[in-house]
């Protein structure tokens, strides 16, 4: 019985220690911060960081993974502390990585990917945490984007058919319409599906298709800007300025009448002018025939008293 006893209670205390070993471990390494750029253009260096506190605790190891595979590892107690597993395709800066820091040299498409970092601690606690973020690798346009389809002139009722183009890039920028820096509602857009180009690369097209009307004008022009933008590393606008062609007030209004003698027509030359004019509207005709059968009425009784008054 005493045996059971001091097996449960022993237990317990096991428990209790590991809870505890595990909560001071985990506040020791709760600050491990990864950062890994959004975007790296190809060819150019990325720098992957891990930041940790350890709070006071020996560190054991600090590990970096490229999806599942180690690739670099820190060992302060080994010799040497460093250790570095090839990946193909990445160019590791071998002089320029610590215990805290990566860096990857003319990175190609097959750098992008999912990266780890994993921090372990020493005795007594072994605790070990890791994070992770994903870098992507681009290839920015190395055209400026272009806006096809707009005329320099439009008048009221026209409408606008224009194209923004951005060729050449991986993957695809996010093209953006402004029509006087306001973005333009996804009602006037044409989405097109990004387009394969050469070298596994697509180019990007958005459509504007827009009714032309006074409103849209400020002091009769009207700027329409396309940006093309790929994450935090790329970002291009076009601008065109188009303007509203007035249907210009005739010109007879600034010359004198005497010029144009039909402008204001003598009323006495035209007496029946109000009568041909006026148009019958539905009411008027209800109230015409409902005024024919009144007459009707009048002269079917008038008919009937005069039959009468003849007897
Ligand atoms: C790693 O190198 C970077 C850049 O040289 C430096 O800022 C950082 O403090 C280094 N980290 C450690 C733990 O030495
Ligand atoms: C970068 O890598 C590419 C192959 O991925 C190679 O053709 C090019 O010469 C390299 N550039 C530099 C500056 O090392
Ligand atoms: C474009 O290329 C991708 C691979 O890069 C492929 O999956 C897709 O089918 C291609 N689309 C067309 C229309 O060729
Ligand atoms: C395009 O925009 C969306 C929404 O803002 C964003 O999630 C995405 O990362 C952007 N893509 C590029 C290539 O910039």
């Amino acid at each position: 019985m005493t045996t059971t006893m001091n097996f449960f209670q022993a237990f317990g205390y096991f428990v209790s220690f590991a809870v505890l070993l595990s909560y001071f471990g985990v506040s020791s390494l709760k600050d491990i911060r990864i950062s890994v750029p959004v975007a790296v253009q190809r060819g150019e260096r990325a720098i992957l960081q891990c930041q940790y506190d350890l709070e006071g605790d020996p560190l054991y190891t600090v590990k970096w993974y490229k999806s599942e595979r180690e690739f670099f590892r820190y060992a302060p107690k080994e010799k040497p502390p460093y250790k570095y597993f090839k990946l193909p395709e990445h160019k590791l800066v071998e002089k320029y990585c610590n215990a805290t820091q990566i860096v990857f040299d003319n990175v190609s498409m097959a750098v992008a990917g999912l990266y780890s970092c994993e921090i372990s601690l020493d005795e007594p606690s072994f605790f070990t945490d890791v994070r992770s973020g994903v870098l992507k690798v681009v290839e920015v346009p190395q055209s400026e984007p272009l806006i096809v389809g707009v005329k320099k002139r439009y008048r009221q009722g026209d409408v606008v058919k224009a194209d923004c183009i951005s060729r050449n890039s991986w993957p695809a920028v996010n093209l953006t319409w402004y029509l006087n820096d306001r973005p333009v509602h996804i009602s006037h857009l044409k989405i097109h599906k990004p387009h394969n180009s050469t070298e596994g690369l697509v180019s990007a097209k958005l459509g504007l298709r827009m009714l032309i009307t006074e409103q849209l004008f400020s002091r009769e022009r009207l700027k329409i800007r396309c940006v093309a933008s790929m994450y935090t590393v790329y970002y291009r606008s076009c601008e065109k300025s188009i303007e509203m062609e007035k249907r210009r007030p005739p010109t007879y209004r600034t010359t004198t009448t005497t010029e144009f003698p039909w402008i204001e027509p003598p009323p006495e030359k035209y007496p029946h002018t109000t009568l041909v004019l006026a148009p019958s509207t539905k009411n008027d005709k209800s109230s015409h025939s409902s005024c024919n059968r009144w007459l009707l009425t009048v002269l079917v009784v008038k008919t009937i008293v005069g039959l009468y008054s003849q007897r």
